[in-house]
């Protein structure tokens, strides 16, 4: 994968690369893929969707495509509208805000990385109707379970197909991850998801792979997003702007998932043929979108930036599929903004070092504390 993020510089919009498939650079065709959800498609070999029916049965790809994903998706729109969003981010975060931002006023020394997983854990297990009142670790836990799970797909971009071996451990790690569902499931209110599932008359198994799904569409990629825009802030020297004017706030958080886009590809299985910025694509074919180079073509992180529109929410995806969290990810990204200016002091990075081994590039550690000098 990094191979060839790396190589999208040399690429064309769309280039046929031995063992991958079709790779699009451009960030006007890769949104031209997204919006064809029925040539491209993210069921079969090359779509996400794919996995996700290896680990839990057919009527699991249901959800990719067709009639019952817009119907899920229709049934649980107002749970994630900007008003709701902000809600929950309030609800689930809000506490855990409030003591990071006095540690920081007391002059401490806090890992923002540690706490965006922590809080990514919270922010789901809230909306599904897991329990949401335990001590940190659980949810760090959480999260550290979903990250092996989304690890485990590291290596599917030439085949999307997996091997028992690892279909057995990622079935271990799912049981550890959704050990809460049954519970929730039969309980939750239909303030949350799985409370949701019950109404829709999904069933428990369906329930369970869809909680799965949302722990790993949203807990990596918004601790991503948010421990790598404050790094942004921080390193561009954009947090000063910031500062002055916290109605930048907005385009701070736009531009660091513009640039740190935590979703850096995506794959999808052509379901018949096509022609796709003048190239002639075959059923069967995989289409891998190079989203973050797609993304970073505008430029580097700056806080002034009117909004590109050919690249307008591309690392969220489009069509069908665009994200379901997006208003999340954007409210928990503010308010680790919020926090780390909560003085209105800027913060200096005392302290660094890159996760490995997980699909989602982030910070395993960012040591944030107020600058001494500025
Ligand atoms: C910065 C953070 C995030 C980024 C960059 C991001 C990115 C994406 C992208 C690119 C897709 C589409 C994938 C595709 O088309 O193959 C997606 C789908 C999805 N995301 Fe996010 N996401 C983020 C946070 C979240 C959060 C916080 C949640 C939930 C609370 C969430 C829930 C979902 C769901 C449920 C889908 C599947 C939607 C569907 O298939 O209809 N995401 N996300």
């Amino acid at each position: 994968m990094f191979a060839l993020l790396a190589a999208g510089r040399g690429l064309g919009a769309v280039t046929r690369v031995p063992r991958i498939g079709w790779v699009v650079a451009d960030p006007v065709v890769a949104r031209q893929v997204l919006n064809d959800g029925a040539v491209f498609t993210m069921t079969g070999e090359g779509g996400v969707g794919h996995l996700w029916t290896q680990l839990f049965g057919p009527e699991m790809a249901e959800f990719f495509g067709g009639a019952r994903h817009v119907e899920i998706r229709t049934h649980v729109r107002d749970l994630f509208t900007e008003e709701a969003a902000r809600t929950l981010v309030t609800r689930a975060q809000g506490a855990h805000h409030a003591r990071l931002a006095a540690r920081l006023r007391a002059g401490e020394t806090v890992d923002v990385a540690g706490a965006a997983r922590v809080l990514a854990g919270r922010l789901v297990a809230d909306l599904l109707g897991l329990p949401s009142d335990r001590p940190d670790t659980v949810y760090a836990r959480l999260f550290a379970a979903g990250e092996r799970l989304a690890s485990l797909a590291l290596g599917t971009t030439a085949s999307t197909h997996l091997a028992s071996g690892t279909l057995e451990r990622a079935r271990a790690v799912v049981a550890e991850i959704t050990a809460g569902v049954p519970d929730a499931y039969r309980t939750g209110g239909s303030d949350t998801l799985l409370g949701r599932c019950r109404e829709l008359g999904l069933g428990l198994p369906m329930a369970t792979g869809l909680a799965t799904l949302l722990v790993i569409a949203g807990t990596e990629t918004g601790a991503s997003g948010t421990s790598r825009t404050v790094a942004l802030l921080h390193d561009t020297g954009g947090q000063h702007a910031l500062l002055a004017d916290p109605s930048l706030r907005p385009d701070a958080v736009r531009e660091g998932l513009r640039v740190a886009a935590p979703a850096p590809i995506i794959g999808r299985h052509v379901a018949r043929d096509t022609v796709l910025a003048g190239r002639a694509v075959r059923a069967g074919d995989r289409v891998v979108l190079l989203v973050r180079h797609a993304t970073n073509l505008a430029g580097p992180f700056d806080l002034h930036r009117p909004p590109p529109p050919e690249t307008r929410q591309l690392w969220f995806g489009a069509g069908r599929h665009l994200c379901l969290g997006a208003a999340v990810a954007r409210h928990q990204i503010t308010a680790m903004l919020e926090t780390v200016h909560a003085d209105g002091r800027p913060y200096e990075i005392t302290s660094r070092t890159p996760a490995r081994n997980v699909l989602v590039p982030a910070y395993k550690r960012l040591l944030v504390r107020p600058a001494e000098r500025y």
